[in-house]
């Protein structure tokens, strides 16, 4: 009898390590998909430590230590609390983030990758460093001007009950939410908000001075002459179709972290590809790094 419930406690217990790796690998997956949060790694640095700085209208912004340090990182937040900042941009006492961290996408992510993405984050070498405070040039910016601008102008995701599994709807999910290609990709107003009339067009004032590319489906201006192996080659390697390599930003996102775009499956990139065909065409040309 005993040797019966022993044995069974050891098969229950190596089940549960079993699912927990699962679910690590899965959130390790979703945060290649999210480009190794790459943000949050300056060049050189530990996974995850933070302090690189983000320049916007309102001021800098450093991006957080996100390793499970219990003093300086997120290592005594519960799951809970790290699903609050990361879609809805507060940290457990309250205080507001700075959407630079992109949580009006991060909340389409559905509950169940949210939970792998903190299982696998939560497995991170922990770094002891501590956050710079941001430096604001508007005034009342927490209190009134960041709220107000949320209202009025952050258009917010809403997460779908399960993350779709597969075809456009999948390349649309990963796209628009965890991706957050958006951010780069789509121009902004004189609000600074996205202007979502001109979705993926391509910012030529995009984050640190960058030039980012338009990626619809234009066929002059935009990624419409592309084949899924162009797609495809240039998510995996950062070559165009004409071989030049992409750096910057976007190559920082295709290399990631631990991981990074590079990572995603043969199935993801189809659906990303087939998703970006779908949105409307927008002629917009972008200026390449380099001036051609
Ligand atoms: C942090 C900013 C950022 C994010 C997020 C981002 N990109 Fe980019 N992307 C860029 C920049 C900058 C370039 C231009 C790189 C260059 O000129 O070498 C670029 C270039 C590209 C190109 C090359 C287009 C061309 O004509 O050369 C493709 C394709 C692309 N991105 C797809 C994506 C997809 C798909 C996503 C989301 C899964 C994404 N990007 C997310 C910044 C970003």
């Amino acid at each position: 009898m005993l040797i019966v419930v022993l044995a069974v406690a050891v098969w229950t217990g190596a089940a549960r390590v079993e699912a927990a790796s699962e679910l690590e690998a899965r959130g390790k997956y979703l945060f290649g998909a999210a480009g190794g949060c790459a943000c949050h790694t300056p060049k050189g640095r530990p996974v995850n430590s933070g302090g690189r700085p983000y320049d916007g209208p309102f001021g800098t912004v450093f991006s957080a230590n996100i390793t499970p340090d219990p003093e300086t990182g997120i290592g005594k937040w519960s799951d809970d609390d790290i699903i609050n900042a990361i879609r809805l941009g507060r940290r457990p006492n309250g205080d507001r983030l700075v959407p630079v961290h992109p949580f009006t996408l991060f909340n389409g992510v559905a509950e169940e990758d949210l939970r792998a993405l903190v299982a696998y984050l939560k497995m991170i070498r922990p770094v002891t460093r501590a956050n710079q405070p941001k430096r604001i040039t508007v005034p009342l910016f927490d209190t009134v001007f960041l709220p107000a601008w949320l209202v009025a102008f952050a258009p917010r995701e809403t997460p779908p009950p399960t993350a779709p599994a597969s075809g456009v709807a999948r390349g649309e999910y990963l796209v628009r939410t965890l991706g957050h290609c958006g951010e780069c990709h789509t121009p902004r107003t004189a609000t600074y908000a996205p202007d979502t009339s001109r979705f993926l067009a391509g910012n030529p004032n995009g984050p640190e001075n960058s030039k980012v590319a338009n990626i619809t489906p234009d066929p002059e201006t935009g990624i419409g002459k592309w084949s899924l192996q162009d797609f495809g080659g240039y998510m995996r390697s950062g070559a165009r179709p004409n071989g030049e390599i992409s750096g910057g930003l976007m190559g920082e996102l295709i290399l990631g972290t631990t991981v990074g775009y590079k990572n995603l499956t043969e199935a993801d990139l189809t659906a990303i590809y087939e998703y970006l065909k779908s949105i409307p065409p927008v002629k917009n040309k972008i200026p390449r790094r380099g001036g051609t």
